[in-house]
């Protein structure tokens, strides 16, 4: 593999011995991938919840810290697996808090921006179309590559140390314009869409297409980006889907052809019909919800001032929890709006900063809970043994408030 002597200094140890750890390790990745050189990238979005990392990655963490290690490019991560307002509360064990305190310390010392969300594009982490990234969190990742252009695998959570620590990933994978080209036609026809409809549609595409990249027409002008998030993260969910296009609607299907003079492998097509049956089959409990779940990918401003809206002047009914997940950036906007406080007045709790997929439940045992996002209900059910009602917001809302 070709390295620059500025790469070589690095792997030598020139660079200290932080650096020569990570680059040991990209070096030996690109090597066995075929890599001919590194490529440099811009930012790093790392994993730092011990939900995910566990001890081993609390350890990998900690010896970048001891070996004096520094993150050399802007370097933002993922939620944490606890909520600092609220983990006592909803009883989270103080050992498991103490280890997700410990990764958050090594985290900040090694440089990071403590923004703790899977939307780092609205929390200061914003590349700009064609830019490397080295970014994790397959919503992120997704949105990173298909809405703005910009380029990364989805890194596992030690390699995005390595790439934070020397600014370098093997080029590789997503990183090779050749293999950015459309592979699977998919078609929809579905009219005007909800929100949920585009959750809906990620979780069709992501069944149908696994690990190859749709290329998506048909869907309507009034696309805004979280209904690109959304889609993204469903599709990345139900299967493994790292960028999607979209004609006229994603920068790079709309800069030339997605397929890039290829036939496309199979062509797919959607409506309503596949998008009722879906909804229908994602939801698996038949009673009432006693905790609602908003936010996966983490809620935008617009979407807290939609809750904030619904929520305002209701109270939830007794016995029924609503815990709304965002960024702490986010957070803090609608703090300065008023969103925050229509919120809680109804009794529900802002979990700014984590993520309820990866946390465990603490002391609550829910049989049922109902959410708005695709990825939470495909998740949960395993992830903590529940029933799942999937709707739209509003049809959340007022499964929780008093009548
Ligand atoms: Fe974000 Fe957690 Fe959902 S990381 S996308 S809130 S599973």
């Amino acid at each position: 593999m070709q390295l620059t002597d500025y790469e070589k200094r690095m792997l030598e140890g020139g660079e200290g011995p932080a650096p020569r750890f990570a680059m040991e390790v990209l070096v030996k990745l690109g090597q066995i991938y075929g890599a001919d050189r590194l490529v440099e990238v811009s930012s790093a979005q790392i994993m730092a919840h011990y939900g995910s990392l566990h001890d081993a990655g609390l350890e990998l963490a900690e010896k970048f810290v001891a070996l004096g290690g520094r993150f050399i490019i802007p370097t933002t991560e993922d939620p944490l697996s606890i909520c600092d307002r609220h983990w006592r509360d909803i009883g989270i064990p103080e050992e498991y808090a103490a280890k997700q305190e410990r990764l958050r310390q090594a985290v900040l010392t090694l440089g990071a921006q403590p923004a703790w969300t899977c939307t780092p594009y609205l929390a200061g982490n914003l590349p700009r179309f064609g830019q490397n990234v080295s970014w994790a969190e397959s919503s992120a990742v997704s949105f990173a590559n298909s809405v703005l252009g910009a380029r990364t695998n989805r890194t596992p959570a030690g390699l995005n140390y390595c790439a934070a620590l020397t600014g370098r990933m093997p080029r590789m994978g997503l990183y090779r314009s050749e293999n950015r080209r459309g592979q699977v036609l998919v078609r929809v026809a579905a009219g005007e869409m909800s929100s949920l409809d585009y959750n809906t549609l990620g979780l069709l595409i992501g069944k149908s297409v696994g690990n190859r990249i749709p290329v998506v027409e048909g869907l309507p002008d009034t696309t805004g980006v979280d209904d690109l998030k959304y889609l993204g993260a469903a599709a990345a969910s139900s299967g493994v889907v790292a960028l999607y296009h979209a004609p006229g609607l994603t920068p790079e299907a709309t800069a030339g052809d997605p397929f890039a003079g290829d036939k496309p492998q199979e062509s797919l097509s959607f409506g309503r019909d596949d998008f009722t049956a879906m909804q229908r089959e994602m939801t698996t409990a038949a009673g009432e919800a006693e905790l609602g779940v908003v936010g996966c990918p983490h809620y935008s401003v617009p979407e807290m001032q939609n809750l904030a809206g619904l929520l305002r002047g209701q109270k939830l009914k007794p016995g029924c929890e609503l815990w709304v997940y965002t960024s702490p950036t986010v957070c803090e906007l609608a703090q300065g709006m008023g969103l925050v406080e229509d919120i809680t007045a109804a009794g529900a709790r802002i979990m700014d900063g984590n993520c309820l997929v990866i946390s465990p439940l603490g002391k609550n045992h829910y049989r049922t809970m109902v959410t708005d996002s695709a990825k939470a209900a495909y998740y949960l059910p395993s992830e903590h043994q529940v029933g799942m009602i999937y709707t739209d917001t509003a049809g959340l809302v007022s499964a929780l408030v008093e009548g």
